[in-house]
């Protein structure tokens, strides 16, 4: 009789007990939230063909070390900027993963996806990208209702306007943008295209194709969106 070969664990298998430590980690109204972002991360990979049990598990997970205190913060996730020493807070998706991983959790794009949360995805994983949008739209924020109804057909340009209105948020107000969220802002293939061609100091130039334009995009999609 041949013995049966080991099963890989499904992500989701991982998240026993994972939703009790959550709950247990953060504040309940900060619970609610984290259930709403892996309720619509869950959708919008659904609807653009990515994996539905990763960004659910990175949904659940993105906020865990969200109410720890500053210090404890900066112990999980030293300072790679001095914006990080000013604004600990920003640390928190690497302190998440930090965590996580000493708790035991293995799944890598799961927990890119949680550290990237907070400044944004740097290197087009496509769960990521489901997180950090739905992170930036869930329904309880009461903003972006746009970006999450965009996720839904079109996840490379929802990713697009929350990083890109991001930046431009911060720049425009003289506020330093994080070493990080530049840099997936710049992985961006509009950005990355329009900079190449750009003769402004500006990061986002005039001349920056809309959305819906044919220019070359990151391909976040597996499967064509649904109609
Ligand atoms: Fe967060
Ligand atoms: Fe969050």
């Amino acid at each position: 009789m041949i013995a049966a070969l080991p099963q890989p664990r499904h992500p989701l298998a991982d998240l026993v007990g994972w939703d009790d430590r959550v709950r247990l980690m953060v504040r309940p109204k900060r619970y609610q939230h984290v259930l709403r972002v892996a309720e619509l991360a869950c959708q919008i990979a659904c609807a653009n063909g990515i994996d539905e049990s990763r960004a659910y598990a990175a949904g659940i997970l993105h906020d865990i070390a969200r109410d720890l205190p500053d210090a404890e913060l900066l112990r999980l996730a030293p300072p790679e900027h001095a914006i990080d020493a000013a604004h600990p807070l920003a640390l928190h998706g690497r302190a998440a993963r930090t965590l996580l991983e000493r708790w035991g959790y293995r799944d890598p794009v799961v927990l890119e996806a949680v550290e990237d949360h907070t400044t944004g995805p740097r290197g087009g994983n496509p769960v990521s990208a489901c997180v950090y949008v739905a992170d930036v739209s869930e329904p309880g924020r009461g903003v972006n209702d746009d970006i999450r109804e965009m996720a839904l057909y079109d996840l490379d340009a929802a990713l697009h306007r929350a990083i890109a209105s991001k930046v431009t948020y911060l720049q425009g107000r003289g506020i330093q943008v994080h070493p990080r969220t530049l840099q997936a802002y710049y992985a961006l293939p509009l950005v990355r295209v329009d900079h190449g061609h750009s003769t402004s100091g500006s990061l986002v130039s005039e001349n920056a194709p809309a959305c819906d334009s044919a220019a070359p995009r990151l391909s976040l999609r597996r499967t064509r969106p649904v109609p």
